[in-house]
């Protein structure tokens, strides 16, 4: 769905759907009545404006992951409720100099948050501008996990599965198990990809293709590097371009050893582990190969140039709750309350934080409404500027951001992306003002 004279005006159904997966009838839920839901091209500037309508039994709410739209109104709602058999119309006015780039939306409803995504409330927004790389082949690929009970409902998750983060026993591409995928070979390809699992690592691969990443988040690289493949924590987006070569390959996730919480007490099994994802089938006439592997760079401005007025420190914590009470999550050893504040910043400054990490598994640190940039990684600065909005801080290691509150006054949210951990209480408050 594009934006028409500046305004993308739609409509976002939640339901209990019944959907084929692996020939399997899923009883999912859906926006629309599919998994994914709609994508959204945007331009900056526009204005988006979504009713949506709660055909759920449950209360939910709808969050565009990564906009940098202002929390005041209803633009950024983790605090807002919208029962069952309800409507509401979000608005979402994007600035005319937001950065193009892939984005994602998904309910944000606390306490429901990694059920209704596991269960498939989820879609892709593209925000786009005129000067997007004259288009190879496009391709939105949105990968989630999900695991079906025999009946085909999405199954229950145990205590010990929602400690370390649920990881389903499918993996979907574009709500598809396992699909075939066809292209021309020599054909240049655009692919927007979206970790959407609740709490999957993927490190993505198409061994045999040359890949380069052009973009993650909202992070554009100088020039298209290339890559033999890309980390995606829950909740980050990449934006590639791929030479498709004559053969049958695959995409794939190489694994990612994320650590788990509390050693021995949980669970066994690899999480994060190799899978197959698709199968990529590349024939046909060859396409002729320019040998140009151009992409649209925005450059990107550096926070560092400006330097913070103001330094904070935040620390990720897991621990237990006496004897038998289960693990409390938290940030700062406080698990989330939506009426506290837990940092109050000025508008208009530049903050740098510190985030640390000292539990025994990664965990994928993501700031709402704020523009946040990567410095350094484990006590080494990075050379290039990094726009990501979700940055993954590994067991034991810490990370430095700079957050750009230039704009948008209001109340709004950090958390981790492993959604059962935000869900447990590992979220956090932040107010620009
Ligand atoms: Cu993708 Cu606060 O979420
Ligand atoms: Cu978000
Ligand atoms: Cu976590």
């Amino acid at each position: 769905l594009r934006s028409r004279d500046g305004v993308l005006r739609t409509e976002l159904v939640a339901s209990r759907t019944e959907v084929d997966i692996a020939g399997v009838a899923g009883r999912m839920l859906t926006y629309n009545g599919s998994v994914p839901g709609p994508t959204w091209i945007l331009r900056p500037g526009d204005r988006l404006e979504v009713r949506l309508v709660n055909n759920l039994d449950e209360p939910t709410n709808v969050h565009t992951h990564g906009l940098a739209v202002s929390p005041e109104g209803n633009g950024d709602n983790p605090f807002l409720s919208i029962g069952p058999g309800e409507n509401f119309d979000f608005r979402f006015d994007v600035p005319a100099d937001h950065p193009t780039g892939v984005f994602w939306y998904h309910p944000h409803h606390h306490g429901s948050v990694p059920d209704q995504v596991f269960g498939g409330l989820y879609g892709t927004i593209l925000v786009q501008d005129e000067h997007e790389a004259p288009s190879p082949r496009d391709r939105v690929l949105v990968i989630s996990d999900v695991t079906l009970s025999s009946d085909g409902a999405v199954a229950q998750v145990s205590h010990a599965q929602t400690m370390n983060g649920r990881e389903g026993e499918l993996l979907l591409v574009n709500g598809q198990s396992q699909p075939l995928l066809s292209a021309r070979p020599g054909e240049l390809e655009r692919w927007r990809v979206v970790n959407a699992c609740t709490s999957r690592y993927l490190r993505l691969a198409a061994p045999g293709q040359d890949i380069w990443l052009v973009g993650m988040d909202s992070g554009h690289e100088r020039t298209p590097r290339p890559v033999d493949d890309v980390l995606l924590a829950p909740g980050n987006r990449a934006d590639l371009l791929v030479r498709m070569r004559r053969g049958t390959g695959e995409l794939a996730t190489l694994g990612y050893d994320r650590g788990r919480g509390m050693m021995g007490m949980v669970g066994s099994g690899d999480l994060s582990g190799p899978a197959t994802l698709a199968t990529l089938v590349v024939d046909g006439d060859d396409l002729p190969i320019d040998g140009r592997v151009s992409a649209q760079r925005i450059p990107d401005r550096d926070l560092r140039d400006r330097g913070p007025d103001n330094r904070r420190d935040i620390t990720m914590t897991m621990g237990m709750q006496g004897m038998g009470a289960g693990m409390v999550f938290g940030f700062d050893d406080r698990p989330f309350d939506g009426e506290r504040t837990d940092q109050s910043v000025t508008t208009g400054t530049v903050e740098e934080w510190t985030i640390r990490n000292p539990t025994t598994m990664d965990h994928p640190f993501h700031l709402h409404v704020w523009p946040m940039q990567v410095v350094e990684e484990h006590g080494r600065s990075v050379d290039e500027p990094m726009w990501r909005d979700v940055v993954n801080v590994t067991a034991g290691g810490s990370i430095k951001v700079l957050v750009d509150f230039a704009r948008h006054p209001g109340r709004s949210v950090y958390h981790c992306h492993i959604l059962d951990h935000e869900d447990a209480g590992m979220m956090a408050v932040v107010a620009s003002g």
